[in-house]
């Protein structure tokens, strides 16, 4: 079921939000280049809102002292101990296929953000 959650605006600054549709927490996540995701606000591993971290570029590595910036892969960061999550897929940084957070489908539509619950 389609719900709408906020204006396209009120993304501009913090490029997150918290929302409760249908009693579930939910983030919605801006990425740089304006794209809205829309996650479970809550982390796997200990149950803080991630909606409190900090969205990042991830940082990867092929060796030891090399730092890459992902620009284009953007990470939603968890307050509690930085476990991160691709905004996108929501899919865990360290172990993609076992620790992931839901995601739920966003649709834009007249400067409204709308998600799919
Ligand atoms: S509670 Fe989120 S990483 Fe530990």
């Amino acid at each position: 079921m389609k719900h709408q959650v906020c204006k396209y605006e009120e993304l501009e600054l913090e490029r997150k939000k918290a929302v409760v549709v249908n009693g579930k927490a939910i983030v919605l996540v801006k990425s740089k280049n304006g794209e809205v995701f829309a996650l479970r606000d809550v982390c796997p591993h200990k149950g803080p809102c991630l909606s409190l971290g900090m969205i990042d570029e991830n940082c990867s590595s092929s060796s030891v002292g090399e730092y890459i910036f992902e620009k284009d892969k953007e990470v939603l960061r968890c307050p509690w101990h930085s476990w991160e999550f691709d905004i996108r897929t929501g899919r865990s940084i360290f172990n993609p296929d076992k620790v992931r957070v839901k995601t739920y489908e966003v649709n834009i539509d007249n400067g409204l953000v709308y998600i799919e619950v």
